[in-house]
């Protein structure tokens, strides 16, 4: 990795900067071998120019399974990974093209590929970017990502590559354009944190890509669908609708690649969204989104309620605003007159 980068990285669990520990080999401006430190001590190792910010802790769970397992097939992984798209008829460079445009990628961005794996996508996404840009691969496996610095190494534009869990980004809030995931997703041990760790590192307005397998439940109960589900139980994981992180706005999902597959992309907004809730609302019933939520008080009994509603219905006004005018009314007058005996 390049030594100027190092600032551009911060500990993924203090959230403190990194400092550059020893480096013991480079190649021309890349360091090779290094130690990386947090400003408690804690050092994290650059092995093939690539620095590791897994944990013991990172590796628990489906995340130690998913670092041994892709370590095993990172050999073969390129030579398989087209029936994922054949075994439905689909053009592997069709859909992972498709994933990669709903990034609106700029060619300046700086981008993240979280998953990236041996690089299949991460080439098509160096193909959009300029020499301007920044382009960060990063994966929990170590034997995945050699492949992928393999892949790019031709490749001219600023990459530097990461070895950490998706869970714990070693990156600063807001730090990138645009985010990519593909078929990660489903191996993440915390996934609710995975992705809202995808959100907090893209800045407001940049966006969000990421896609995993998944039989839509209209397709469950078909032959297709349960083909797909035997082959492998992850087909049958929902889809993390309530673990979408409340900054996502214009969020789509549509299910592509054998319509097996969902894809989410959203736009990364700033904490929930804002409404005009003081708007004042026409018909009978009258008020505001937010006199509606906040004003609530005690319920009356049915008879009273059953006069309210006769009564109301000879005034001019709504519901919200007589019964406004009326309580308070009532209580300044009760007000005033406590007032007036505290002064006695
Ligand atoms: C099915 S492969 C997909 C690779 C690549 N995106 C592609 O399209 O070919 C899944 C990738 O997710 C990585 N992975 C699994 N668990 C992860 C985690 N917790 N954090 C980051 N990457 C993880 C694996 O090492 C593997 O490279």
């Amino acid at each position: 990795m390049k030594t100027q980068n190092i600032s551009k990285l911060i500990c993924p669990k203090t959230k403190s900067e990194l400092k550059l520990f020893k480096s013991f080999e480079y190649s021309g401006e890349n360091l090779i071998i290094g130690t990386l430190i947090n400003n408690s001590g804690y050092k994290y190792e650059i092995v093939n120019g690539i620095p590791d910010f897994t944990t013991l802790t990172d590796l628990t769970g489906n995340a130690s399974f998913a670092r041994k397992y892709y370590a095993s097939i990172a050999e073969t992984y390129d030579e398989n990974v087209h029936i994922t798209f054949e075994l439905y008829n689909e053009n592997e460079s069709n859909i992972r093209n498709r994933m990669i445009d709903l990034l609106e990628l700029k060619p300046n961005f700086k981008v993240l590929e979280v998953s990236a794996g041996t690089g299949k996508d991460s080439e098509i996404i160096a193909s959009r970017l300029n020499k301007n840009s920044e382009l960060w691969l990063l994966d929990i496996s170590p034997e995945m990502l050699a492949h992928n610095m393999e892949r790019l190494k031709n490749v001219e534009i600023p990459t530097e590559f990461v070895v950490a869990s998706a869970c714990s980004l070693p990156f600063a809030d807001n730090y990138f354009d645009a985010l990519y995931c593909f078929a990660g997703v489903g191996h993440f041990p915390d996934l609710p944190k995975g992705l809202k760790e995808m959100a907090r590192v893209v800045r407001p307005g940049g966006k969000v890509v990421f896609s995993e397998k998944n039989v839509p439940e209209w397709l469950r109960d078909t032959e297709y669908g349960k083909i797909c589900i035997n082959n492998n139980s992850m087909f049958a994981d929902p889809v993390p609708f309530k673990h979408i992180p409340i900054e996502a706005r214009d969020l789509c999902v549509k299910w592509i690649n054998g319509n097996v597959h969902y894809v989410f992309d959203y736009t990364v907004g700033v904490g929930e969204p804002n409404g005009n809730f003081d708007i004042e609302l026409p018909g009978e019933r009258g008020g505001t989104f937010n006199t509606r939520y906040y004003g609530k008080i005690e319920g009356i009994t049915l008879e009273t309620k059953r006069k309210a509603i006769e009564a109301q219905k000879l005034t001019t006004k709504s519901m919200h605003r007589w019964l406004d005018e009326i309580i308070n009314r009532e209580a300044e007058k009760i007000l005033v007159k406590a007032k007036k005996n505290e002064m006695d």
